[in-house]
């Protein structure tokens, strides 16, 4: 038993910041953000339930099949509407959904945390049909009159349809990791806005996508050259570069969204595989390399092989 992709969708606010815009309100310029992270603009709005229903919906269409087919569904987010009840409740209402529902946070390694539980779940046969979201409105805890943050986060969403195989599915390995001692560096209280220690995130983030990611190209006996494409977290185009050439994959082979989504947390990875897949970038057979980190620290890699249209044809 395994797990298989079987259909794909995404969700951004209507509402574009860019750079200039932030240059308007904030003693930073467009040059220092684009060269210092990759990003140009990012969208702004919504709630974090609108940008998962929306992402879901288009999922479940992609996928050609009934909401109510849905066994189990798995909202990844840093950014709940409400303390309680947990978002996936909204969104499962309002999409339809069949089976249970759960928010899961592990910060920027979240969607990734939500892969690995998906196909644990349905490799045992506790659920046959999955709904995994990434949804994130990190504007709503961002403090805009801080540039040491505000040039970084966005929102959005993208989501995955999941499906039971009998064979041994596309997840052929994974890591999943934690060090708690390192909360204090990247947080948000309840109530409050983000706050981070920005150079000791990054010089954290390169070595643990890159200990994540080697740990389970090793556990899948791949090498890094057989990767045809990298999916990593979208926080700063240096950390994925320097992961890139850490790693022995050529920066080329990396998805990036950042430029025009910005930071979005748990919604990142599946903006970029999303993005990667209507580029025509992918095709069957390929192995493609999911990695992410987050506040916690968590970290997390995900080796999938790659099957196109996903269903069962
Ligand atoms: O999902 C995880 C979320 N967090 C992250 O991924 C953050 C990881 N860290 C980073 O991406 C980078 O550390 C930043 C983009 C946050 C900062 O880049 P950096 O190259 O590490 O810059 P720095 O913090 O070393 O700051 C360099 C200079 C400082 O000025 P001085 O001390 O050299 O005079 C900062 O005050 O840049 C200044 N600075 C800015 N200048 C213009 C900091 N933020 C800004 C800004 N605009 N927005």
């Amino acid at each position: 038993m395994g797990a298989r992709i079987r259909g794909w969708g995404t969700a951004l606010p209507t509402e574009i910041v860019t750079n200039a815009d932030l240059e308007k309100t904030l003693d930073t310029s467009d040059a220092w953000i684009l060269a210092r992270t990759g990003i140009r603009e990012r969208r702004i709005g919504s709630s974090t339930a609108e940008l998962a229903i929306a992402a879901g919906r288009s999922a479940l269409a992609h996928a050609g099949v009934e909401a109510d087919s849905v066994d189990l569904t798995i909202l990844c987010t840093t950014t709940p509407d409400d303390s309680v009840p947990a978002t996936s409740a909204h969104v499962h209402d309002a999409l339809g959904l069949g089976g249970g529902a759960f928010d899961l946070n592990a910060a920027c390694a979240g969607f990734v945390y939500g892969l690995v539980t998906a196909d644990a779940l349905l490799s045992s046969g506790t659920a046959s049909r999955m709904l995994l979201i990434g949804a994130e409105t990190l504007s709503r805890i961002t403090d805009w009159t801080d540039r040491n943050t505000a040039v970084l986060f966005g929102d959005g969403a993208g989501a995955l349809v999941l499906d039971r195989t009998a064979d041994e599915g596309q997840l052929l390995a994974s890591d999943l990791g934690l060090d708690g001692s390192a909360r204090h560096v990247l947080r948000a209280p309840i109530g409050g806005a983000i706050q981070m220690d920005g150079r000791e995130v990054f010089r954290r983030a390169v070595r643990a996508m890159v200990d994540s990611a080697t740990r389970t190209l090793q556990r899948a006996k791949v090498r890094p050259d057989q990767v045809a494409l990298v999916v990593p977290h979208q926080a700063n185009i240096r950390i994925i570069q320097a992961a890139c050439d850490r790693l022995g994959i050529d920066r080329s082979r990396a998805a990036t969204v950042l430029d025009r989504t910005g930071n979005t947390s748990s919604a990142s990875i599946p903006l970029a595989l999303v993005d990667a897949i209507h580029k025509d970038r992918l095709e069957t057979g390929d192995l493609v390399l999911l990695t992410g980190f987050g506040a916690g620290m968590t970290w997390g890699s995900a080796l999938i092989r790659w099957h196109a249209e996903g269903t069962d044809q």
